[in-house]
């Protein structure tokens, strides 16, 4: 069976025909998840349900294409709140979940590892045995047809040595408490693919980057800093490499691990994009120089309001993705190189003040309060 889409790009042998299906989403006001969304509505006929708490880092404002789509269901709740979880699925009838929803940022893991533990392992726990109890009461097609693709981190995998590349099947050894808890949140899908035959699909992707990136992470945080005339902080020496993917790249990784992956299998997701933090920063300023040249009062160049903190604690030097399985197997590679991807995620920045506005005032929240009931936050 071949699926066609809207970049003319075909997929051959695909295990799952994804055509009238729904998808269960988790996280999906998030980054990845509200990039992966707008690419399920433009660009496939599945029926999206998008189950998200509205955390810090949940943005509707990111879904507004597709708010009013009769394809596209909001729902605010918890991962966490299994009566929640089971009475969702319940009445969506999933075809498959993408349980997207999690603690994402290393730092606030640091500070703060409660929420990673509850949300990142409790949260996924609860997420698979609710579905776990809805696939076991369906019929045989219905079983093998569903899926539960389970969307994890590189940083599982811990600091790694130069010269070597993350493959599928390197040993796990996280350093954060946010990779730790991936960590296991990976650990429990994978056993429940073993002990009861659920039908899982893991991925592990590397740093993504792009428009809708909460500006908490690096990237985001660098441009919306420089265009304000405020210090670019570099942890440590900036000399620590990670392996930029653009977001809209992994999105397509995603739906094609769900609709031709193979189930019980793992899948690295990485854009060969091995870089220093020091010259992801440099290369942002270049282009703010170009993109950008009315600078703010006091700045001569961009890279001047680089600043060198204090390093992160137990900070990993290295991350670099081999994804050669996925590109092999099943014929995905990214579609950006790091130059085409930065420039358009720094000029999607500087076209959306309203949007970085926002989230900068805290105003994203307000709009949520007014227009959902739900768990706190
Ligand atoms: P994000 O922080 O931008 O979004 C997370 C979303 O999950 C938010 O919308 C938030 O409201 C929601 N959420 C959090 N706790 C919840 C809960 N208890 N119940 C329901 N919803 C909840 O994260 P992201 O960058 O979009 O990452 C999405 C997934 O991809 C995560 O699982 C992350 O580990 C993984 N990942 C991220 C990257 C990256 O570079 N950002 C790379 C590889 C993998
Ligand atoms: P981040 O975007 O937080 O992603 P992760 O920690 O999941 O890789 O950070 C990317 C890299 O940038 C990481 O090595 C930490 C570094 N960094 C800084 O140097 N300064 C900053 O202000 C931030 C947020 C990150």
């Amino acid at each position: 069976m071949f699926l066609k889409n809207k970049h003319n790009s075909r997929v051959q042998g695909m295990t799952l025909s994804m055509s009238t299906k729904t998808i269960f989403i988790t996280g999906g006001a998030g980054f990845i998840g509200s990039a992966l969304i707008r690419y399920l509505i433009a660009d496939t006929t599945c029926r999206v349900v998008n189950v998200d708490k509205l955390t810090y880092a949940g943005n509707l404002e990111s879904l507004a294409s597709v708010a009013s789509s009769e394809r596209y269901h909001f729902e605010r709740e918890d991962i966490c709140d299994a009566s929640a979880m089971t009475r969702l699925i319940a009445q969506y009838q999933p075809d498959a979940i993408m349980h997207l929803a999690a603690e994402s940022h290393v730092d606030r893991s640091i500070t703060g590892p409660a929420a990673f533990i509850e949300t990142n392992i409790n949260g996924t726990f609860t997420l698979l045995e609710a579905a776990r109890q809805y696939w076991d009461a369906l019929d045989d097609e219905g079983k093998a047809a569903f899926r539960f693709h389970h969307i994890s981190t590189d940083e599982v995998y811990g600091d790694l040595e130069p010269g070597l590349l993350f493959t599928e099947d390197t040993a796990y050894a996280p350093s954060s408490p946010y990779s730790a808890s991936k960590a296991a949140s990976d650990h429990l899908v994978r056993a429940w693919q073993r002990t009861y035959d659920f039908p899982v699909l893991i991925t592990n992707c590397s740093n993504n980057y792009g428009p809708n990136h909460f500006p908490e992470k690096l990237i985001p945080l660098m441009i919306l800093n420089a265009l304000a005339g405020k210090a670019l902080p570099i942890y440590g020496d900036g000399q620590q490499v990670r392996d930029w993917l653009y977001v809209e790249d992994h999105v397509r990784a995603l739906y094609c691990v769900l609709t031709t992956g193979k189930v019980g299998e793992t899948y690295n997701i990485g854009g060969h994009n091995e870089k220093t933090n020091l010259d992801v920063v440099t290369t942002l300023c270049q282009i703010l120089e170009q993109l950008a040249p009315d600078k703010p009062a006091g700045v001569t160049n961009y890279v001047d309001l680089i600043t060198y903190v204090t390093d992160r604690p137990g900070h990993d030097l290295r991350y670099a993705i081999d994804a050669s399985k996925i590109q092999r197997e099943l014929g995905w590679q990214p579609e950006e190189t790091f130059d085409s991807g930065l420039l358009k995620t720094v000029e999607w920045f500087i076209n959306n003040s309203a949007w970085v506005e926002n989230v900068s005032s805290g105003a994203y929240q307000q709009w949520i309060d007014q227009h959902y009931e739900g768990p706190a936050r």
